[in-house]
């Protein structure tokens, strides 16, 4: 069981050498419930910024929208990032998409003959399926945001899924075959230091300095979306408020902030 944490504990060394604040202390687990979990009771225990937490296994892991999150043993990389923030909750899209983005770049990075998109809100993608996703959970006191928790769950070296996820989801190693054996301890490093390095221009700011960035990974650009509530109309971009820009079918161009989006695969005219 042990051996399956060796290649996370280089990762302490990665981060002290790429001079992150995030990713320190670095607390790495055989198996937890979930890291999103345990960083939400260290916060209210008084964990400072940055503090994180990577388990190779987690027992009750969550994603967005009171999904589960799967990650067999040594396969993923699961890890939360605290971060002590006093923020209002408009600052939030912004902080998930520039996170988002951290990890599309780090994967990106070890998989490079392959297209790397980033899914509004948060999703990522290679070859039509997810490959990461970013869980960002706010503690509040009282109406103002006080901390907020960064879950990230990367698959990396799985290399089949089970049931309806076997059609939606991939991981590291299946894109990046051919190329060296994707690193854990590399990504997470990388991915923090990725998130350390723009965290404060995105809270100040927004994402007007990745807008580039962002542009060049947005899978939705130029295609038709529709939402969980369904709305429908063409995804035209992404503010610096983190909103999907959506020009409906009225012309009008609306900021949609949350909520699900699928691609309206265009309808087939005759057989
Ligand atoms: C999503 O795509 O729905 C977000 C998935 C987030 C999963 C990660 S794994 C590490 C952290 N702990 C959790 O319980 N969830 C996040």
């Amino acid at each position: 069981m042990k051996a399956f944490t060796l290649d996370l504990e280089r990762a302490a060394h990665l981060v002290a050498e790429r001079g992150s604040r995030l990713g320190r202390p670095l607390v790495v687990l055989t198996e937890t419930a979930s890291t999103n979990d345990l960083a939400r009771r260290a916060a209210k225990e008084g964990a400072p910024h940055g503090a994180t937490w990577v388990a190779d296994q987690q027992t009750s892991g969550r994603g967005r929208h009171g999904r589960t999150w799967v990650s067999p043993p040594g396969e993923g990389l699961l890890f939360s990032v605290l971060l002590r923030l006093s923020c209002a909750p408009v600052q939030l899209p912004p902080l998930a998409l520039l996170c988002g983005l951290a990890v599309r770049d780090a994967v990106a990075h070890v998989a490079p003959c392959v297209p790397i998109a980033l899914k509004w809100p948060n999703d990522v993608m290679a070859g039509g399926r997810k490959l990461a996703g970013v869980l960002v959970e706010a503690i509040t006191v009282g109406s103002r945001i006080d901390a907020v928790v960064v879950g990230i769950g990367i698959n990396v070296h799985s290399r089949s899924f089970p049931g309806d996820l076997a059609a939606i989801a991939t991981s590291v190693a299946l894109v990046a075959s051919g190329e060296p054996p994707p690193d854990r301890a590399t990504l997470l490093a990388d991915v923090l230091a990725s998130i350390d390095r723009e965290l404060h221009v995105v809270l100040a700011r927004g994402l007007g300095l990745l807008h580039e960035r962002l542009r060049a990974a947005d899978l939705l650009r130029g295609q038709r979306v529709r939402s969980d509530s369904g709305d429908q109309g063409l995804a035209v971009g992404i503010d610096d408020q983190g909103r999907l820009l959506v020009r409906r079918d009225d012309g009008v161009v609306a900021g949609w902030v949350a909520g699900e989006v699928n691609l309206v695969r265009p309808s087939r005219i005759g057989s």
